[in-house]
């Protein structure tokens, strides 16, 4: 396994010759969504402060159920999204880390045991590389790709739960480690649509990892949570327990699906089905006055309807329930889901919906929160909305990834993939 270097190539000095500027990094989120593109832009000073730069949104047309189906749409929205950022905070920038989520993301939890190899026993860095190594070494199809292998625990000899084995001594060093593994032809869309743009990819990340890392908190970490990215076209799943990421799923229903009901229910076009939603909707219908009425502008020359907004809640809640049905099911398969001490996060831009978080507690029977960015920065206000958890999350990830130290680099034992892909297509042809 090639891991990730820590010095990160997203990570430039920036403005050459203003010597005060001369320790800024920036780091670029891409989020290639099924509704949006969104970038986001930030810049770490010499204090380590993190203030978001540049923001660059555009609409996205060419994605479905969170894959690329239309490289052309997909690329012209990226290279919009990222000029409208770049303008915005004046830098040029060359590469990105981009998010990725689909149904053909798979997970596991899998574990490795070395023999500690040091004369005096204690564990080193290179221990640590080998025995994830192992653990990460599962047989996989031809055509899948290992994106992330996170490391969960610890166990030197007899001790388990161990963050941090570098310095102890022992003679048998096990980890347990969560493997992400992706479609190599999603991976390849991705990345050719983003060189076609005119930029490199640096990682790709699976999205609702990068989300967990901009809205979560340690200590939510540590009690047990889980994140529900409800986007337009995905619902992405991440449980965390114990500090650790321990299961990850993505579910191909989202917002877009409840914009679709309402069309067919009121029989009405999708860009109105989705202004009324985003103007009107509610996810839980006892929470809407009995005889509410809205007014539908017509369309095509017809005259304005009226209807009642609790007929319009009854199509948009047996989907959302549908859609936290499907996300149980998931949690469940989780080993750690009795443990959710902390509760749930929603975020993505379809958990805007009033009535969201009602709904998500009753269905899944446990506290629920809406998460936002935690950022700071002339452009904080902007990007602090659960829609760019997941651009936000890539920057959190980045930033992180070019982290030098031992501690650090343990949290992203992450490969190469994009060598990896371009390595296995070669061999292909
Ligand atoms: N105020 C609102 N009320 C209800 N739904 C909303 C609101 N604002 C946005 N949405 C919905 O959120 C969805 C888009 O969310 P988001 O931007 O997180 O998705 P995405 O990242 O483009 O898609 P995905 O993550 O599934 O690939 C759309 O379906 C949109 O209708
Ligand atoms: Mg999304």
């Amino acid at each position: 396994m090639e891991v990730m270097t820590a010095q990160s190539t997203a990570v430039r000095k920036i403005i050459p010759g203003k010597r005060e500027m001369a320790e800024d990094r920036i780091y670029v989120g891409l989020d290639i969504g099924t509704t949006k593109i969104a970038v986001v832009i930030a810049r770490e000073d010499q204090y380590n402060q993190l203030s978001i730069v540049g923001v660059g949104t555009h609409p996205s047309t060419g994605l479905r159920r969170g894959v690329v189906i239309n490289i052309e749409k997909t690329v012209d929205a990226i290279r919009k999204a990222i000029e409208q950022a770049e303008l915005m905070s004046g830098h040029k920038i060359h590469s990105v880390y981009a998010g990725i989520a689909g149904d053909h993301i798979r997970s596991i939890n899998s574990k490795g045991v070395i023999t500690v190899s040091g004369k005096d026993r204690v564990i080193n860095e290179s221990d640590l590389f080998r025995v994830v190594d192992v653990a990460s070494a599962i047989g996989l199809p031809m055509d899948r790709i290992k994106i992330h292998v996170l490391p969960q625990e610890y166990i030197v000899d007899d001790r388990d739960g161990i963050k941090k084995p570098i310095g102890m001594s022992g003679t048998r060093l096990e980890s347990e480690v969560h493997i992400v593994t992706a479609s190599a032809s999603a991976i390849q869309d991705i990345t050719n649509c983003v060189h076609q743009a005119g930029y490199e990819v640096d990682q790709i990340v699976l999205e609702p990892y990068a989300s967990s890392l901009a809205v979560l908190d340690s200590d939510e970490l540590d009690l047990g949570v889980a994140i529900l990215d409800i986007g337009g076209g995905t619902t992405d799943v991440a449980v965390f327990f114990d500090g650790s990421i321990r299961f990850t799923s993505i579910i191909g229903l989202g917002g877009q699906s409840v914009t679709n009901d309402i069309s067919h229910g009121l029989r009405t076009p999708m860009e109105q089905a989705e202004d009324i939603k985003k103007n009107f909707g509610c996810a839980l219908q006892s929470m809407i006055e009995q005889d509410e009425l809205i007014r539908v502008p017509g369309i095509h020359g017809r005259a304005p309807r009226e209807i009642s907004r609790n007929v319009l809640c009854a199509i948009i809640q047996p989907r959302m329930e549908e859609i936290f049905n499907l996300a149980l099911r998931e949690l469940e398969k989780s080993d750690v889901f009795d443990s959710i001490g902390a509760g749930i996060v929603l975020t993505g831009g379809a958990s805007l919906m009033p009535g969201t978080v009602e709904l998500a507690e009753s269905v899944l029977g446990l506290p629920v929160k809406l998460g936002s960015p935690v950022v700071e920065g002339g452009l904080a206000e902007t990007v602090r909305s659960p829609m760019y958890a997941t651009a936000v999350g890539l920057v959190e990830f980045s930033r992180k990834s070019a982290d030098g130290s031992p501690e650090r680099k343990e949290d992203s034992f992450t490969n190469r993939i994009v060598d990896k892909v371009r390595r296995y297509f070669e061999d292909l042809f």
